[in-house]
């Protein structure tokens, strides 16, 4: 396999580094990560814990449920990946703390981070962290409104979404270009063989060898798509003249379908 120049390096902090396995050594990531396009190291806070017991994580002041992370190990480990980083000539590398606070990661922040060339992300576990960490941490990222048991799932999902962003990570047939939310509108849907599926025919637009009209149908197809599952997505986006009458035809279609 080509190796190609490390274009990413990732220092992900974590209580359960081997959660990343998933990430490393699979799929379209895995192959990102053996032609060394990118580069991770894992850092565990509690080799950073100068406590007999390795401790990481104590009761919150005020009282409260749950655990939260110590400062200590965590700015310890986040000054270690720092240092490691600048070592490999990077000096700007950006701290990323995942948590459910966070900003919504979209399609335009992955693409942006996927300039960078260090991350050091923070998986962190139980309550959060302790507030005086975020001293150190640059960027709140969140992957949804919705809570999971930790950092982990949602460092991978973002560095997932970033890595496929990266020159010569997908081939010519995987290319990003033609993904959701890249020209603000869902994807079309797709279709492979058989022709034929019990009684269902593929469109027959997609079998004319007629390019403007595949073309045509595929942005209709994704403008319909948008305007059912994500409304918000259509009112945030510029629509071309092309765009505008498609979606008034799709509207009128819908209006008469309902009648
Ligand atoms: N940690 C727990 N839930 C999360 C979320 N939705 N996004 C980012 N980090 C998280």
């Amino acid at each position: 396999m080509k190796t190609s120049k490390v274009l990413l390096t990732f220092d992900i902090l974590t209580l359960m580094p081997e959660m990343f396995l998933a990430l490393s050594d699979y799929g379209v990531t895995g192959r990102a990560f053996k032609k060394k396009i990118v580069n991770l190291n894992l850092l565990n806070p509690r080799e950073f814990s100068t406590d007999l017991h390795k401790t990481v994580d104590d009761r919150t002041y005020g009282g409260g449920p749950g655990m939260l992370m110590m400062a200590d190990p965590l700015v310890k480990a986040i000054e270690a990946a720092k240092k490691r980083q600048s070592s490999l000539g990077i000096k700007d590398s950006k701290v990323i703390h995942m948590t459910p606070s966070g900003k919504l990661l979209s399609h335009n922040k992955a693409k942006e981070l996927s300039e960078c060339k260090g991350l050091v992300i923070i998986a962190s576990r139980y309550e959060g962290i302790d507030e005086r960490v975020n001293n150190w941490v640059d960027e709140e990222i969140s992957i949804g409104d919705y809570v999971l048991s930790g950092g982990e799932l949602p460092a991978m999902t973002m560095m997932d979404c970033l890595i496929r962003q990266l020159p010569g990570v997908l081939n010519d047939d995987e290319s990003a270009t033609q993904d959701s939310f890249v020209n603000g509108l869902l994807d079309h849907s797709h279709f492979t063989r058989p022709e034929i599926f019990k009684e269902m025919k593929v469109p027959e637009v997609l079998l004319s060898g007629n390019h403007e009209k595949i073309r045509l149908w595929r942005l209709k197809e994704s403008l319909k798509l948008t305007w059912r599952n994500r409304p918000d997505l259509l009112a945030e986006k510029l629509l071309t003249k092309e765009e505008t009458r498609l979606l008034e035809e799709i509207q009128i279609e819908q209006e008469q379908d309902s009648i």
